[in-house]
C-alpha cells in the first residue's frame, strides 16, 4: 500500500503516534469517524494534529480519536454542545437535524466532479454554509474532501431498476433516502461503524459510498461488485462549538485558523488522488468494478431527478443554481 501511494506521489503524515497532552495545555479533542490512515479525513487529521501539536507545543494540543473511538456521528454534534469534544469532521449529510442548506450536497447527479464541489465550496455561496447553524451552536471552519459516491449491492447494479427491491444502508438525510426510494429501494440509516456487518450478515443489501471508504471499511469484500456511478459526493464540515472558538485567546485562535487553511489545502488536493488509489486496491483485490456507458448513465439521471423538484424549495433554488454554476 505504501508503495503505490509513493507511485503516487502521496505524501502520507509520518507520525501517526497519538498525542498526550500535558497538563495545563489546552485539548482539543477532534473526533471523526473513518480509518486513520490511507483515508482522505484520517490523513488530514493527523497532519492536523502533528502541526497543531508541534507548533501550538506549550499551549495547545490536539488529540484525534478515528474510527468512531470517541463518538459516532449521531453523537457527536449533541457532545460537541455539551463540551465533551472541540471538533469533529462529519459528512455534509449528518447536518439535517441542524439546517437544510447543506442538503444541497446529497442532491444527486449536481456536481460533476471534486473539483466542481471545491469551486462551488470556495465561492460566496459556499463559504456562506460554514455560518448556516450558527444559531444551532456550530461553526463550520473548513470544507474537507473525500470523493465521489459509488453504489455497491449484492447483485449487480447496472440500470437504475436493477435496484428494485433492495434495502440500501444511508446516512441519516432525507435526500439520500428520497434518492433511495426514487430506485425503488429503501434507505435504512445506520452508522458508518454498523455498515460492514449489515453488509455482511444481508441485513441491508446495498451501500452507497466513496473510493476510499468502501477499500478501508473492506464494504467491497461483501459485496457482487461496485458500480462506478459517480452520482453524488462525500464531503466532510470541519466543524466546531461557536462558543468554544469565540472563547479562544485570539492569538491561538488565528494561529489554529492558519494551520487549519494550511492542512486543508494540503490534504484536499490529495483526496482525489488518494480516492483513486483505493480504487486500484479494490479492483486489486478482484472485485468487480461495472462502469456505466454514457446510455445508461442518463437512465440513472432520469430516475433520481424528482428527489431535486421533491426538494428544491426546502434547499433554494439561488443556492442549487450557485451549485450548478461550478464547473470545476
Ligand atoms: C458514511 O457514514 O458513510 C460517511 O459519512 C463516513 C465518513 O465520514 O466518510
Amino acid at each position: 500500500a505504501t508503495a503505490l501511494g509513493g507511485a503516487l506521489g502521496l505524501a502520507l503524515t509520518a507520525n501517526a503516534a497519538f498525542a498526550q497532552c500535558d497538563a495545563g495545555e489546552m485539548t482539543i479533542r477532534f473526533a471523526h469517524v473513518t480509518a486513520e490512515r490511507g483515508h482522505p479525513k484520517g490523513e488530514a487529521a493527523l497532519l492536523l494534529q502533528q502541526r497543531v501539536n508541534d507548533e501550538l507545543d506549550g499551549r495547545a494540543c490536539m488529540e484525534v480519536y478515528p474510527s468512531s473511538s470517541l463518538f459516532n456521528d449521531d453523537d457527536v454534534l449533541p457532545a460537541m454542545l455539551r463540551g465533551e469534544v472541540e471538533m469533529a469532521a462529519p459528512s455534509l449529510s449528518k447536518f439535517g437535524a441542524y439546517t437544510e442548506s447543506l442538503q444541497l450536497f446529497d442532491l444527486p447527479f449536481l456536481f460533476e466532479d471534486i473539483l466542481a464541489v471545491e469551486e462551488f465550496q470556495n465561492s460566496e455561496a459556499g463559504q456562506a454554509l460554514k455560518e448556516s447553524m450558527l444559531d444551532e451552536g456550530f461553526l463550520g471552519l473548513a470544507f474537507w474532501h473525500n470523493g465521489m459516491k459509488q453504489f455497491s449491492a449484492n447483485r449487480p447494479l447496472i440500470e437504475p431498476t436493477d435496484a428494485n427491491g433492495l434495502r440500501f444502508r444511508i446516512q441519516p438525510s432525507a435526500v439520500i433516502n428520497a434518492q433511495m426510494e426514487a430506485i425503488g429501494g429503501t434507505g435504512i440509516a445506520m452508522p458508518f461503524s454498523a455498515v460492514y456487518d449489515a453488509l455482511n450478515s444481508g441485513e441491508v443489501d446495498g451501500q452507497e459510498n466513496t473510493w476510499s471508504n468502501i477499500y478501508t471499511q473492506s464494504f467491497h469484500t461483501v459485496q457482487d461488485g461496485v458500480t462506478e456511478s459517480n452520482h453524488g459526493i462525500i464531503d466532510y464540515l470541519v466543524v466546531t462549538s461557536e462558543d468554544w472558538w469565540a472563547g479562544l485567546e485570539p492569538d491561538l485562535r488565528d494561529e489554529l485558523a492558519q494551520i487549519l487553511l494550511e492542512v486543508t489545502h494540503e490534504r484536499n488536493r490529495f483526496a482525489f488522488e488518494l480516492g483513486e488509489l483505493n480504487k486500484i486496491r479494490v479492483r486489486q483485490d478482484g472485485v468487480r468494478i461495472r462502469t456505466l456507458d454514457e446510455e445508461t448513465r442518463a437512465l440513472w439521471i432520469a430516475a433520481l431527478s424528482p428527489v431535486w423538484t421533491q426538494f428544491e424549495d426546502a434547499i433554494g433554488r439561488d443556492l442549487i443554481a450557485a451549485a450548478e454554476a461550478a464547473e470545476g
